[in-house]
């Protein structure tokens, strides 16, 4: 996407396109024809159905039930304001912790004064939606769930900066040293940690660090990449030497954005010239490539996974679940466009098998990351709409299916990805607690994923799987 399209999709975020059609739930509530309702039923599902995988392992018997211990998500996007309000408290209700995107709009997140500011607007917005739970639990409201505002008060949102250009090296080393204050209410999440690295100066790191890690966009890449970092990267090198001095990772968005390369070779390019000389140049840097897409990235983390610092990789539910066809077969299904795009069926399959391996084989170097990146509904379903998609309240059990496929669920490898190896990656310690997923009785007892969500003002959200029921359930333990 050149920078001027990914403005032009900014711009339209800004305007907050209000959504041009009725959401399948208040459509069906406006009509009471049994035509109608004939019709909503028949209405083409926002994501298909995925086939059956090739090779795949029978699915575990109903009412199996797989504990795990309780999961962070390495890649998330919550917006601000009023989105923010509304998704943090989907993914806080599952997850531990989760390492926030930088790439609001219009100003990204480029210092640490401005992290630890959106670092309290996210626990603030869970504070009041934790009080919000507990008078529904008081009241006895249908669905109030007892045990959710502990939930939503012990959420810990782990931070990074967005690198530009002109990101100074003083910052990146108030970065290293900024502690975070402690949560609220006595939530105490897991020990904090060291941060990442295993070098002298990354023990300097603070007991609790504020900032987890940089973000690297290329100018132009992705959605609000315009102020990233340009061209073939050299202006950010003395930001980049200075994070591996400090022991601070870099996630990476790796896709060049030249117009010549077509959309679907973006990554495998961005790691032959751009990554591989970043590492050749700065060895000891360590390297989350996120959102992995394609067998070269997969290959690339396993052919690096002794050297260095360290690369790994964050791996998407969308990415082990589907491939472009889910994109384009039968229409364009616009909620399942995200960048980096969904590439050919090989390469989904080489990603699972990567994220599905034994820790030593490199599985230890792949983890959970969502990307779920909520837009309004109408800057998806329009003639150019915004990438990313919103996975965050059913990601856990949509991944616990991918895992089911491979026969690798239930044997310690999906608990590794969900809940240990991001965690030992960024030098932090495991969540306690666990949650369990439990495997549905058969057809119709599994819960079906709402066709949207509001998402502040008079926005909804599509969230992925809209409308279908997943064969896995969520049921948190503590
Ligand atoms: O699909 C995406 N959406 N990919 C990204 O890299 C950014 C994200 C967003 O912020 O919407
Ligand atoms: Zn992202």
């Amino acid at each position: 996407m050149s920078i001027r399209r990914a403005h032009h999709c900014l711009l339209r975020r800004l305007r907050a396109a209000r959504p041009s059609l009725a959401s399948p739930a208040s459509r069906g509530r406006s009509s009471s024809s049994v035509a109608a309702a004939a019709a909503a039923a028949a209405a083409p599902s926002p994501f298909a159905p995925a086939e059956p995988l090739p090779n795949s392992h029978p699915p575990l018997p109903p009412g199996t039930r797989v504990t795990i211990p309780t999961p962070d998500d390495w890649h998330l996007h919550l917006r601000d304001g009023a989105a923010m309000a509304a998704v943090a408290p989907h993914t806080a209700l599952h997850f531990r912790r989760a390492l926030i995107m930088p790439n609001l709009s219009p100003q990204p997140v480029t210092t640490v004064a401005a992290a630890r500011a959106y670092r309290g607007r996210i626990l603030a917005a869970l504070a009041t939606a934790a009080d919000a739970a507990e008078r529904a639990a008081a009241r006895g409201d249908p669905g109030a769930d007892p045990t959710a505002a502990a939930r939503l008060r012990a959420f810990e949102p782990l931070m990074t900066l967005y690198l530009t250009d002109a990101t100074p090296v003083s910052e990146v080393e108030a970065a290293a040293a900024a502690e975070a204050e402690p949560l609220g209410g006595g939530g105490g999440g897991a020990g904090g940690g060291g941060g990442g690295g295993t070098g002298g100066a990354a023990s300097l790191r603070p007991a609790r660090p504020l900032i987890a890690a940089f973000k690297l966009y290329p100018a132009g890449a992705t959605t609000n990449s315009s102020q990233g970092v340009t061209g073939d990267l050299s202006r950010a090198l003395p930001a980049m030497r200075a994070m591996a001095d400090c022991g601070l990772p870099l996630c990476v968005h790796g896709e060049v954005t030249r117009a010549e390369v077509d959309v679907f070779d973006r990554e495998a390019a961005f790691l032959r010239e751009r990554l591989a000389p970043l590492l050749d140049s700065v060895p000891s840097l360590r390297v989350v490539l996120e959102h992995i897409t394609t067998a070269e990235a997969a290959a690339f983390v396993l052919d690096r996974k002794d050297d260095g610092g360290g690369v790994a990789a964050s791996v998407t539910p969308q990415h082990v679940l589907l491939n472009r066809n889910a994109l384009l077969v039968g229409g364009v299904r616009p909620h399942a466009f995200c960048l980096p795009i969904l590439k050919r069926e090989r390469h989904r399959a080489a990603v699972l098998a990567a994220a599905t391996l034994p820790a030593a084989e490199g599985g230890d170097r792949f983890f959970l990351g969502t990307d779920s990146a909520p837009h309004p509904r109408g800057a998806k379903e329009t003639a150019c709409g915004c990438a990313g998609v919103y996975s965050a309240p059913a990601a856990l059990a949509l991944y616990a299916a991918a895992f089911e496929q491979r026969g690798a669920l239930a044997d310690g490898r999906f608990a590794a990805f969900a809940g240990r190896n991001g965690a030992a990656f960024y030098g932090r310690e495991a969540n306690g607690g666990t949650v369990t997923l439990v495997r549905r009785k058969g057809e119709g007892d599994g819960w079906r994923v709402p066709d949207s969500y509001a998402l502040g003002g008079d926005d909804v959200v599509v969230p992925m799987w809209a409308g279908q029921e997943l064969a896995w359930r969520v049921e948190v333990d503590d």
